[in-house]
């Protein structure tokens, strides 16, 4: 893990995306009842390639201990007060890949396209160069045809492809993309932030 653990953003802060409001926050583990009801609104093919199945209370439990540990930094974007997507910064425990961290993104169907797995993503950017971070990289199946168009769009680059690497619920294998970010460089100041709303 990361030496200088402390996430030094302030939250909650809020902005109108589209003009939907929209709060951004860290997730806490009181949040998990919230988290399995948002996983039940997902589609098909995000529940095929689920990384964990956060449809499971139990995988919702071990996600909010590495959250209770600092392992894990949840951030969510509320709209009227229910989940509307979320992103994670997955730490490694690994002493020569302290410098690298996994970024996962989620926004609800309701919500895609508005510009919100950006603002999560940036979010992310935020808390990986607070916490002395170097390199993050998301990870997904080839199948996953528009996740990698928008983490290009993002600034991702793919680095990697592994192939037959991951099983899908209904045990077919699919190749793995894992795509990278250079930290570095990245300003912490995403446009339209208002703190404390
Ligand atoms: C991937 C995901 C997080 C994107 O969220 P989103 O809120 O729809 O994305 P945004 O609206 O912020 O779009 C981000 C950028 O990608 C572009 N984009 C959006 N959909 C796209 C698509 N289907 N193909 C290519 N680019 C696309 C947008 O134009 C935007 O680019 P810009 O910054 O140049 O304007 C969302 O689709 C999702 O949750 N997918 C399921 C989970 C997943 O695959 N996660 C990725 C692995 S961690």
């Amino acid at each position: 893990m990361s030496e200088a653990s402390t996430v030094r953003r302030t939250y909650p802060w809020g902005t109108t995306i589209n003009g939907t409001q929209v709060k951004f926050r860290l997730m806490t583990p009181a949040d998990s009842d919230a988290i399995l009801e948002f996983a039940r609104t997902l589609p098909a093919e995000d529940l095929m390639f689920l990384r964990t199945d956060i449809t499971q209370p139990e995988t919702v439990k071990n996600w909010m201990n590495y959250i209770k540990t600092g392992r894990t930094i949840s951030i969510m974007a509320e709209v009227e007060g229910k989940i509307a997507g979320y992103a994670s910064i997955h730490l490694n425990d690994a002493l020569w890949t302290r410098h690298v961290a996994e970024l996962r993104v989620l926004v609800g169907l309701d919500f895609r396209g508005l510009g919100l797995g950006k603002r999560l993503t940036n979010e992310g950017f935020g808390i990986a160069k607070d916490l002395g971070l170097r390199k993050i990289t998301a990870q997904m199946s080839t199948d996953q045809r528009s996740a990698r168009g928008v983490f290009e769009h993002l600034g991702f680059r793919p680095e990697a492809l592994l192939a037959d690497h991951v099983m899908s619920r209904d045990g077919q294998t699919h190749d793995l993309l894992i795509m990278s970010y250079d930290v570095v460089g990245f300003s912490n100041d995403s446009p339209g932030r208002s703190r404390g709303s």
